[in-house]
């Protein structure tokens, strides 16, 4: 199958996902990297590894249908089957969710339904939980709401602060999301 990343920031999980699409153990091809800032790290990292990278910038049109117009014009161009968000700060839209139905996962850094949204690592800090962790997860209309793939614990230390809290959660998130999209590979690609 071939799968295109969408990121905003750094891509640290997008870069994994690279990594072993290219050692041939994700089981998928990458086509493309977008993003929707035009500054975004990830897109710099994608193109060093010779994976062709898009930033469209939401402002540039008139309202999010042509955005995700001129995204989907993209993804139809590089025939992706599916969408792997890392890290993409945006809603996904009807445009896109029309055109790939149960093709787009997530990965969010809380164990779902806790901790939706935004800063979901200081969330879970202020309200002084034990366990944090990782929801790999299909996007829907809401925010972080689709049906649940895979989620793994990890545990709150005393002494963790917002920094090393998020370290140990994209360790956890390194090692599920790439599982995650390989297992996919298979179900999807029958179902093609
Ligand atoms: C990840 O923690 C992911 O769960 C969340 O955004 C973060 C992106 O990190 N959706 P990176 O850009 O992949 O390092």
């Amino acid at each position: 199958m071939k799968l295109a990343i969408f990121a905003s920031g750094q891509g640290s999980n997008a870069q994994v996902l690279i990594e072993q699409a290219q050692a041939g153990t994700l089981g998928a091809t990458i086509e493309i990297l977008i993003s929707d800032q035009l500054q975004a790290g990830a897109l710099a990292n994608a193109q060093q590894a010779g994976i062709e990278a898009r930033a469209f910038s939401p402002k540039a049109f008139a309202d999010k249908h042509a955005y995700e117009q001129a995204v989907l014009a993209c993804l139809r161009e590089h025939q992706v089957d599916a969408l792997i968000l890392a890290g993409y700060m945006r809603l996904i839209g009807p445009t896109l969710l029309a055109a790939y139905p149960e093709r787009i996962i997530n990965t969010h850094p809380s164990l779902l339904p806790a901790f939706p949204g935004k800063d979901a690592v200081g969330q879970a800090l202020a309200a002084h939980a034990t366990h944090a962790g990782v929801t790999v997860h299909y996007i829907d209309a809401g925010m972080d709401t689709g049906p649940i793939i895979a989620q793994q614990r990890v545990k709150v230390m005393p002494h963790d602060d917002h920094d090393t809290l998020t370290a140990r959660i994209k360790a956890a998130e390194h090692a599920l999301y790439p599982a995650c999209v390989h297992d996919l590979m298979t179900v999807w690609s029958r179902s093609q």
